[in-house]
């Protein structure tokens, strides 16, 4: 379902299922995906030989083994994340190549860094420190005979870190230069704290050295919802990142970024046009190197974004001044997506009886329950409020947003004590609870009070 599908303003079903079935059978808010639209995405990714989902986007063990099942290699940001790939059945270690988990971040928490080792998984390092800590980390647990020991070196002594055998790991290079839909989500430049400066790579190849470590390749993740100019200057970038490396490099990965239209008159970028970029590049690399460059892609939204949509049912409607309020019962709890970034999501009716009848329109506020005046979802970067031209509805109709499955329930909180929504995965016409709706009690099971 499109952004102008949902903009006609009036929507009664999501993937063939009545959205009243839907909130009846599992409460409201809600969030519901459709498989069909991911499977979809990932089909028009079919030119990338390797697909890595950015599960950031969407989390849900049932989204990630919807991905394992068709083929989608998976990407982790936390030690969360890894343990999400490991519960959806992605296999641990780096025999397979390419590793189906990769890790990157630009810091390793403790428990990130415990997890990698522990499991084996691919390091896509964002910072010189990672390179470090990471090769000591591993020395100490392979020198102390754990699975997968090298060399069997004396934890303490001073050589204690160096294996007698060389392990990869990747660079995530900041090339200089970034673009996303919003600032907050542009990720390359001098202002942004993502990635290993591309100045810095020579001192890299230094640093990996001493903890016997090879760069077998290098990722580049400039922003997210950016534009084809832009992505295309990531790969000479990345071309000149590589030659500096030098024929070590088995592997390029062009990140994720890939934007979604979320507007009536927003285009998709040209997949074709963009691999042929990246392959050209790859291929050029290959030349030099006299090697096979694999390449990859880490889509979070493109894959996800469309197949979701927030279902809520309208409270209340009251004016105040020249403004009509549809005030309903999802905020920015479940998708901080238009307070975060003033981002646009398409909006729609659905009568409470399910009718598809047309009914006039009319410029309306969309709000939610939050005790904060900030949580309105028709509003633009900044928190200027806006309108949206919606059908005229009672209290009891449902109102749909969509385009919503990338980034809304994974930046969901508890705020205002809102426990966390279900999520629901259509598949095959049948809707499945994939995550039930958090209790109040599993929110304050974590709570206690002293004495
Ligand atoms: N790879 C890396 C290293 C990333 O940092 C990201 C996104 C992705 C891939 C996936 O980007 P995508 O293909 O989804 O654009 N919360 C924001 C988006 C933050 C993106 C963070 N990193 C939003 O709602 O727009």
């Amino acid at each position: 379902m499109t952004a102008s599908l949902l903009n006609t303003g009036i929507l009664t079903e999501i993937a063939g299922q009545p959205i009243p079935d839907l909130a009846r059978q599992f409460g409201t808010p809600a969030y519901i995906y459709d498989a069909a639209t991911i499977c979809r995405k990932i089909a028009d990714l079919a030119a990338f030989e390797v697909v890595r989902y950015a599960q950031k986007a969407c989390s849900n063990i049932a989204i990630l083994d919807l991905m394992r099942r068709n083929g989608v290699l998976v990407d982790a940001v936390s030690a969360g994340e890894v343990g999400r790939a490991l519960a959806a059945g992605y296999k641990p270690g780096q025999t397979a190549h390419p590793p189906e988990i990769v890790y990157t971040a630009d810091i390793f928490d403790r428990e990130a860094l415990a997890i990698v080792v522990e499991h084996d998984i691919h390091v896509n390092c964002g910072s010189p420190d990672m390179i470090e800590q990471y090769g000591e980390a591993l020395a100490k647990s392979r020198g102390r005979g754990r699975p997968g020991s090298l060399d069997g070196g004396r934890p303490g002594s001073p050589d204690s870190g160096r294996p007698g055998s060389v392990a990869g790991i990747t660079l995530r290079v900041n090339p200089g230069f970034g673009h996303g839909h919003s600032q907050k989500v542009n990720t390359g430049g001098a202002q942004s704290k993502h990635g290993i400066w591309f100045e810095q790579l020579e001192e890299c190849l230094e640093r990996a050295a001493r903890w016997n470590l090879t760069i077998t390749g290098l990722h580049m993740h400039i922003g997210s919802g950016t534009d084809l100019t832009h992505l295309s200057e990531v790969c000479g970038a990345m071309e000149r990142a590589a030659i500096t490396i030098g024929s070590s490099i088995q592997s390029i990965s062009a990140g994720g970024g890939l934007p979604v239209p979320y507007r009536e008159g927003q285009q998709y970028i040209d997949i074709g046009a963009y691999h042929k970029l990246w392959d050209a590049a790859r291929h050029r690399l290959a030349n030099q190197f006299g090697h096979e460059i694999s390449l990859e892609l880490e889509p979070g939204r493109f894959l996800v974004a469309e197949s979701g949509y927030l279902i809520s049912e309208i409270r209340a409607i009251k004016t105040s001044g020249d403004n009509t309020f549809y005030l309903v019962d999802a905020g920015f709890n479940n998708l901080a997506r238009p307070i975060l970034y003033g981002a646009y999501h398409p909006m729609a009716v659905c009568p409470a009886d399910g009718s598809a009848a047309l009914r006039p329109v009319k410029n309306v506020v969309v709000g939610g329950p939050l005790c904060e005046s900030g949580d309105i979802f028709t509003q633009e970067e900044g928190g200027f409020v806006a309108s949206r031209s919606l059908p005229e509805a009672k209290v009891g109709d449902f109102l749909v947003i969509g385009v919503a499955g990338a980034y809304g329930y994974a930046m969901a909180s508890n705020y205002n004590s809102k426990p966390l929504v279900a999520e629901v995965l259509i598949e095959r016409g049948k809707a499945n609870l994939v995550r039930r709706r958090q209790t109040l009690d599993d929110i304050l099971r974590l709570e206690s009070i002293p004495g």
